[in-house]
């Protein structure tokens, strides 16, 4: 059994589904690898314009895998946070745009690693938690720093200091998801979602992606000036010509990521 499903449709969606059900698709080494490379793939490869993770089962992902924790030094869980960190930085900037939707518990590093897609929609019945401090430890695949950048500094220190767990309402009330559906309808809306931005130009969502993340992080003078660049950037390309002509003569734009 594949502990990690790759399926690339014909827009161009790359689907990724945590498969490791019996265990909530905790994330083992063995899944941390795969995603890495999957990642890695993703970016070199031009067919994947996009990428869609969820899980099998009732868990999106239940965070990093408890018994692979247990026996960690001080060093190695240096060493463990540092390389999850890594992994989850490479699908925040892959270049391409990703989406979460998230099928259940999105608990510890599951929650951390929808935080790392660049949309995150949800079934109503999911549910999510950063409950380490309930195991004595502090979240360590970014969501510190992620969550507060998400949904506020207040609600991240809520979030991770109680380790309680918030229904899917409260999650779109907070702006850590962005859409609720029903369960069956959770896969064919993320499809939709992708596969509008798949129709739009690949260059430009690229730019916002890096713009808005990257620029967060800025002065705000940097950050407009990171912008200026951006958009220098995108009135070279063939896509720009196609948008603004499609415009003009009021027809339906066809970008071609040039
Ligand atoms: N790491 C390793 N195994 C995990 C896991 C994790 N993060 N989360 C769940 N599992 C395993 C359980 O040990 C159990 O395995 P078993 O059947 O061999 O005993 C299986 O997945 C099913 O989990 P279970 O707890 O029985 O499901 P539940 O529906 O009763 O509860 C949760 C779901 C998410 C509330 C509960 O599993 C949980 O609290 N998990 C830990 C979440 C966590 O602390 N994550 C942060 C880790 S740093």
């Amino acid at each position: 059994m594949d502990i990690l499903k790759k399926i690339l449709n014909q827009t161009g969606i790359l689907r990724i589904v945590l498969n490791r059900p019996d265990k909530l698709n905790a994330l083992n080494e063995e899944l941390l690898e795969e995603l890495k490379q999957t990642f890695e793939t993703a970016h070199q490869d031009s067919q994947v314009k996009s990428l869609l993770l969820t899980g099998e089962g009732k868990a999106f992902c239940a965070g990093a895998d408890i018994s692979q924790i247990k026996n960690i030094n001080s060093a190695g869980s240096y060493q463990f946070s540092l390389k999850g960190q890594a992994i989850f930085r490479k699908l925040e900037t892959l270049g391409k745009p990703s989406l979460a939707a998230i099928n259940g518990y999105a608990f510890g590093g599951g929650c951390e690693l929808a935080l790392s897609t660049t949309l995150r929609i949800a079934s109503k019945n999911s549910k999510f938690s950063q409950p380490e401090i309930k195991l004595g430890i502090i979240p360590a695949y970014g969501g510190t720093q992620r969550l507060a950048r998400n949904i506020g500094k207040g609600r991240a220190l809520e979030l991770c200091l109680r380790g309680h767990t918030i229904d899917a309402a409260k999650a779109l009330e907070w702006g850590l998801v962005t859409e609720l559906t029903e369960p069956e309808q959770l896969i064919p809306l993320a499809e939709k979602i992708l596969e509008d931005i798949n129709q739009l130009a690949p260059i430009a969502a690229s730019s916002i992606i890096e713009a808005i993340n990257t620029g967060f992080d800025l002065s705000l003078d940097d950050a407009l000036q990171l912008e200026a660049a951006h958009f220098a950037m995108v009135c070279a390309t063939k896509d720009k010509e196609e948008g603004i002509n499609a415009f003009l003569e009021k027809r339906k734009a066809n970008f071609t990521g040039e």
